[in-house]
Parts: C-alpha cells; sequence; structure tokens
C-alpha cells in the first residue's frame, strides 16, 4: 500500500489521534496542517523554506495545474516532485471543490461537470475519470477522489442525490486509478450537516477500502459550532487505522478542536492568504501588520516566536515592506504564519502525547482570545 497509518495514541483527556503517515516522499506526524501551493509552489515561499520552517507535506491543486502548465507538461518533467524541485510528500486536491467554488456556469451529469473556466471562459470537463489521470500524471502521494462539494445550505432531498453520484465518482475514480502501488487515493465524505447523509457516505467509501478518508463539504460558511457538530458524529464513522483529512480548515481554534475530535490532517490557504495583505498569527490573536500603530513599534511580530521573521526584523519593518507592496515583506508573513500553524501542531502532538490537550486548549483559547465575549 502506497499510504500507510501509523496509530501511536489517544489522548486520555480528550481522545485526539497521535501518529504516523508513512508516503513514498518520506513520513510525517500527525496530526498535522499542510500547507498549500495550489500552482505547484507556496506562494512567496522556497521548498527549502517550506523544509526548514518544519512542513513535511504540501498541498496541491489538479484544477489549477491541469490548466496551467498542463498536467503533460508536469508529467514530461519527472512529476511533480521533480518539476517544483520538492521531495516531501504531496496531496493533490481532485478539483471537485474548485470546480464547484471557482467556475461558472456548471453543469452536474452523472458523468462528470461542465463548466467554463474561471478566467478564460473556455468550455471545460472535468470527471472522475480525468481528474484521476491527471492526478495520476502528477505522481502525488495521496490523491483525492472526484466529489461534489455542496454549498452551505443545501436541502435534504439536494444533498442525498449529490451523496449518492459522489458515492458512484468515488468508485469509477478507483476503478482509473492507475498507481495504486505508490499512490494512495482517498475517499471523501459529504453529507453536509445531516447525520443521516454522512452515515451514508462514510458507508458507501469504507465499502470501497480507501487507505484514508477526507471530511468534505465543511468550512463553506457553516457556524462553527455546525462544523463541531457534524465532525461529533462523523469522524467515529472512519476506519481507527486510516488517516482522516479535514479538508479546507486551518484557523487556530479549528484545528485544535478538530484535532480534539480524531482528525489527523488539515490544510488552509488561511495562514498564506492573510499574510499577503499584512496579516500575521500570533499566540494573544490576529495582528495586522499594515496598521499605522505598529508604524514605529521595533518589537517582533509575536514575543513568544522564534522564527526566522521573529528572530530578524521589526514589527515597523515588516509595515513598511507590505505597505510599499515589496515582496520581501510577504515573504516574512507567509514564513511567520506558516511557522506558527506547523509549530501550534507540533504543541498539539506534545499535548497529545501527555494526556492533555483539553488543558492546552483552554490555555491557547484564553491567550487567542477566542474566549472573549
Ligand atoms: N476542499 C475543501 N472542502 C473540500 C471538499 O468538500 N471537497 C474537495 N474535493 N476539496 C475540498
Ligand atoms: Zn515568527
Amino acid at each position: 500500500m502506497a499510504i500507510t497509518y501509523e496509530f501511536i495514541k489517544e489522548c486520555k483527556q480528550t481522545g485526539a489521534r497521535l501518529g504516523k503517515v508513512h508516503t513514498p516522499h518520506g513520513s510525517f506526524d500527525t496530526p498535522v496542517f499542510m500547507p498549500v501551493g495550489t500552482l505547484a509552489t507556496v506562494k512567496t515561499m522556497s521548498p527549502e523554506e517550506i523544509k526548514e520552517l518544519g512542513a513535511n507535506i504540501i498541498l496541491s491543486n489538479t484544477y489549477h495545474l491541469w490548466l496551467r502548465p498542463g498536467e503533460d507538461i508536469i508529467e514530461e518533467a519527472g512529476g511533480l516532485h521533480k518539476f517544483m524541485n520538492w521531495d516531501g510528500s504531496i496531496l493533490t486536491d481532485s478539483g471537485g471543490f474548485q470546480v464547484f467554488s471557482l467556475s461558472d456556469m456548471r453543469e452536474i451529469t452523472e458523468e462528470g461537470v461542465h463548466f467554463r473556466h474561471h478566467l478564460s471562459g473556455e468550455k471545460l470537463f472535468l470527471s472522475p475519470e480525468k481528474a484521476t489521470n491527471i492526478q495520476n500524471s502528477l505522481g502525488s502521494d495521496i490523491m483525492m477522489a472526484f466529489d461534489e462539494c455542496p454549498p452551505y445550505p443545501a436541502e435534504h432531498e439536494y444533498m442525498k442525490k449529490s451523496v449518492e453520484r459522489t458515492s458512484r465518482w468515488a468508485e469509477r475514480c478507483l476503478q482509473a486509478h492507475t498507481r495504486p502501488n505508490d499512490q494512495g487515493l482517498f475517499g471523501i465524505v459529504q453529507g453536509g450537516e445531516f447525520e443521516d447523509l454522512r452515515k451514508q457516505s462514510a458507508k458507501d467509501l469504507i465499502s470501497l477500502d480507501f487507505p484514508g478518508y477526507a471530511i468534505g463539504g465543511l468550512s463553506v460558511g457553516e457556524p462553527k459550532d455546525v462544523m463541531n457538530r457534524v465532525l461529533d458524529f462523523t469522524a467515529p464513522l472512519l476506519p481507527k487505522n486510516k488517516p482522516r483529512y479535514l479538508m479546507g480548515v486551518g484557523s487556530p481554534d479549528s484545528l485544535i478542536d478538530g484535532a480534539i475530535r480524531g482528525i489527523d490532517m488539515f490544510d488552509c490557504v488561511l495562514p498564506t492568504r492573510i499574510a499577503r495583505n499584512g496579516t500575521c498569527m500570533t499566540s494573544i490573536g490576529r495582528l495586522v501588520v499594515r496598521n499605522a500603530k505598529y508604524a514605529r513599534d521595533y518589537r517582533p511580530i509575536d514575543e513568544h516566536c522564534d522564527c526566522y521573521t521573529c528572530k530578524n526584523y521589526t514589527r515597523a519593518y515588516i509595515r513598511h515592506l507590505v505597505k510599499a507592496n515589496e515582496t520581501f515583506g510577504f515573504r516574512l508573513t507567509t514564513y511567520h504564519n506558516l511557522y506558527f500553524l506547523v509549530k501550534l501542531m507540533g504543541q498539539v502532538r506534545e499535548a497529545i502525547k501527555n494526556d492533555c490537550l483539553g488543558d492546552f486548549r483552554e490555555e491557547f483559547f484564553e491567550q487567542y482570545g477566542f474566549n472573549k465575549p
């Protein structure tokens, strides 16, 4: 099997899982946060920097790489790892979500999705087979099944049809998969906020025996308590001996609350996206370094951070760079934000090891300001 999950222990206080995922490009400790490199680059960062800040797995996108530069070019280059000079693990999303979030005028059929390019208007078609073939060409360690991610809220009746179609599509992805020995294909559980449909979806996918399972259709505008409730009844449906991935979630509070509910893997554009408009994550909450009040502030972004940015640069300098649209400013904020989340997950793993993730959550929420009214 291309992907294996090694369970290490459960936190006695919360039930969170400590583990390790083994892939053909090395292993990573879980729970893990995966930086997003949509276009075969984590925006503004070199692969060496991503390694240095402690990430061993990144996420990239089938949808974007298919359209530009084209998976044929990446395959000819020797695969995505070689193309972008990243020798760690790579997970690729299937395009299922991007088709729904980015494209206009889509038409969903049993065969696949017809839609128009989000920039050029060109007519395009993506199907389970096509999304799988593209990911086989890219050579990612973990591939995702082509799914439908319905909006929130959606009617039960629509969601049921969608879940059933996503299950049929998942089976077609498995059938089309040509490299099961060196690429692991994960199924994606859908079903929105409905417990019966999450159960149905999990049951369908588990019967197909994927090497890992994702929970999709969350972080699509629902309140946090809805997400936590869905995780409460969905995560326990999944096999204990395989990794569980919560797609598109990356705010510090949700990472901790997801881990507590038994999630092993997370990804999100949040840290890298907000970095590029001058917003930093710190141990006491968000810091908008663009703000005028930092013009003469010669302290680091986060006084408790020991990252490259915080060891060497001041808020005043970074504010100046960001306001002047200087690339280096965005590099510094991106580095810090990724370091912050990667380090947070290290702290979460340490707390699981010591059976005290519940205490860690209390302290972190207090500091970060989540408990404030
Ligand atoms: N990214 C965030 N949510 C989803 C989802 O539901 N499906 C897929 N394929 N990607 C996602
Ligand atoms: Zn820092």
